[in-house]
């Protein structure tokens, strides 16, 4: 494969290695905790060969290089969560005594990082609303050192100048972080448009089947030199052999998964925003130039499967739709290829205060949708159906 590929071909042939032994051209699974360092003693431990599976293993190489490629960055390192991924470069990159912006919306647990933990270990985090470059302007300090935000946010997915926002940090020698798992780089690409560092949850569209966790990061190679040995040698999030094979395997038909959780989201939008029960629909799709930020619609390339909408009727309108779904699963994740439908406010973001979530949109008839690869018909039909019950 060259490096000019088109991004389908990248997603099945970038990183692949067959079996040197005989082969195989799936990849094979490494299952072992270590590796034989015989002979190696001698010409003291030489780099770059495997020693143990917490800090490198081929099956996770094969998954590190395909991410680099995708999303043009010179390396990645993979986490047994996305959380794994995301805490690493926090714990890498900063200090105590040093200052971060991060975005007031967040996924659930990201929030909780940076509200809690990351006051623990004496991290100081400003919160912003990064769609506001005044804001982020604002907020930088001397010991400023990342900037991080999500895009589409999660759950409201309001959309951040990642161009902007970079060309900001950068000028004032912070680094940006975006966590891509909502486009993942079919339809986004961080790296591309200033971002020094991308995350990911693989949990979501990556793997794209709901049957493993894992998180990457992909960034220069002095960046994940340090998040290697500071986040799996010394800390140890690592990612097993076979969840790797498993996200490997699902990045395969990212390309057909993502068109067609598109394809549906934006049938699935159209149709909600026809709905009396419904107050408001965001989705990606539905003005991407908004607040005339031409760079906005230009930063994405496809708009995915998150559709998040308000029902009228609060929190009650908003348990009784999801108490009625027939179809569709009520469950926390998203990216599956089964439609999966949640509450954000008592479940993926309960650990924001009412006041906060209530100040960024998150509110009590806020119901986000993951949308799967089942036919449009099928899931517009059960929306429907439960929409009826109000
Ligand atoms: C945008 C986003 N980032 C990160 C995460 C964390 O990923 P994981 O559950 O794999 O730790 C999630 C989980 O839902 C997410 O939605």
């Amino acid at each position: 494969m060259t490096y000019e590929s088109g991004i389908n071909t990248k997603l099945i042939h970038a990183g692949q290695r067959p079996s040197p032994d005989n082969g195989a051209l799936a990849q094979p699974i490494y299952q072992t905790s270590s590796f034989s360092v015989d002979g190696l003693l001698r010409s003291g431990m030489k780099r770059g060969k495997y020693v143990y599976s917490r800090v490198s293993n081929p099956t996770l190489t094969s998954l590190e290089l395909k991410m680099a490629t995708l999303e043009g960055g010179d390396a990645a390192v993979s986490f047994g969560s996305g959380m794994g991924a995301i805490s690493a470069v926090l714990v890498t990159l900063l200090e105590s005594g040093d200052h971060m912006i991060a975005d007031r919306v967040l996924y659930g647990s990201t929030y909780e990082l940076l509200h809690n933990v990351a006051a623990r270990l004496g991290i100081n985090v400003s919160f912003v609303d990064t769609t506001n470059s005044k804001e982020v302007a604002n907020a930088i300090q001397e010991n400023t050192k990342l900037v991080y935000f999500e895009t589409p946010a999660n759950p409201t997915l309001k959309l951040v100048d990642i161009r902007r926002v970079a060309a900001i940090a950068s000028e004032r020698g912070a680094k940006t972080v975006v966590d891509n798992t909502f486009l993942t780089p079919l339809y986004q690409k961080p790296l591309e448009l200033g971002a020094d560092i991308v995350v990911h949850s693989a949990t979501k569209y990556l793997n794209g089947h709901g049957d493993a966790l894992g998180g990457i990061v992909v960034s220069s190679y002095e960046d994940a030199t340090a998040i290697r040995r500071a986040a799996l040698r010394d800390i140890g999030a690592a990612l097993s052999p076979f969840n790797a094979f498993l996200i490997l395997r699902g990045i395969h038909t990212l390309g057909v998964r993502m068109e067609r959780h598109s394809k549906n989201a934006a049938e699935l939008a159209a149709f909600l925003q026809s709905q009396r029960a419904i107050e408001r629909v965001r989705y990606p799709g539905i003005d991407p130039g908004m607040q005339g930020n031409s760079n906005l619609a230009k930063q994405m390339s496809g708009f995915g499967g998150m559709i998040a909408f308000e029902v009228r009727g609060g929190s009650e309108a908003a348990i009784t739709f999801l108490n009625n779904l027939k179809l569709c699963t009520v469950a926390v994740s998203l990216g599956d290829t089964a439609t999966i439908a949640e509450h954000p406010g008592l479940m993926t973001h309960s650990v924001m205060p009412r006041a906060e979530r209530d100040a960024v949109g998150i509110t009590d008839g806020l119901i986000r949708i993951s949308v799967g690869l089942e036919d449009i018909a099928d899931i517009e039909k059960d929306i429907a159906q439960a929409l009826d019950t109000l």
